[in-house]
C-alpha cells in the first residue's frame, strides 16, 4: 500500500477526527512526494509549516474531546501528542541543517507513527468516549 494511503481501516467512528486524520494523511503524502521530486528547503518549508499548524489545530480538538469526557488516559495521550510536535521540530532542524535524507527518513517515521497512532491510542479513546455518552 501506498505511503499514508487512506481507507476505512483508519476510521475512529467519529465524524470530525476522522476529517482531520484524512487532512493530515493527505499532507504527509504531498511532503513525501515533494521529497522525492525536489530535495530542498523551499519545498520542505511551506509544507512543514502546514504539518505543523494542522497538527497543533487538530490535537487541540482531540484534546478538548478527551478533557470534556474526562478521559482516563488522556494525560498520557498528549504526552503522545506532544512527542509527534517534537518530530516535527526535529524535522525542520534537519531541513535547516539541509540534512535532507534525514528529514525524509524523520518524515517517513512519523508517518508511519501517526498510522499506528490513529488505529491505536485514537480509536481506543474514541471507542471509550462513545460508550460513555
Ligand atoms: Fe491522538
Amino acid at each position: 500500500m501506498s505511503f499514508m494511503a487512506w481507507d476505512e481501516n483508519y476510521s475512529i467512528d467519529n465524524e470530525l477526527l476522522d476529517g482531520h486524520h484524512k487532512e493530515l494523511f493527505q499532507i504527509f503524502r504531498k511532503l513525501n512526494e515533494k521529497c522525492m521530486a525536489d530535495d530542498t528547503a523551499e519545498t520542505y518549508s511551506v509544507i512543514l509549516d502546514e504539518l505543523e499548524a494542522y497538527s497543533d489545530y487538530h490535537f487541540t480538538a482531540e484534546e478538548n474531546c478527551m478533557n470534556e469526557a474526562e478521559y482516563t488516559y488522556a494525560q498520557s495521550h498528549m504526552l503522545l501528542h506532544k512527542f509527534y510536535m517534537t518530530r516535527i521540530l526535529e524535522i525542520k532542524l534537519k531541513m535547516y541543517r539541509k540534512e535532507y535524507k534525514l528529514c525524509h527518513e524523520l518524515i517517513l517515521f512519523l508517518g508511519n507513527w501517526l498510522q499506528k497512532h490513529v488505529i491505536g491510542e485514537d480509536k481506543q479513546m474514541s471507542c471509550t468516549l462513545c460508550k460513555t455518552v
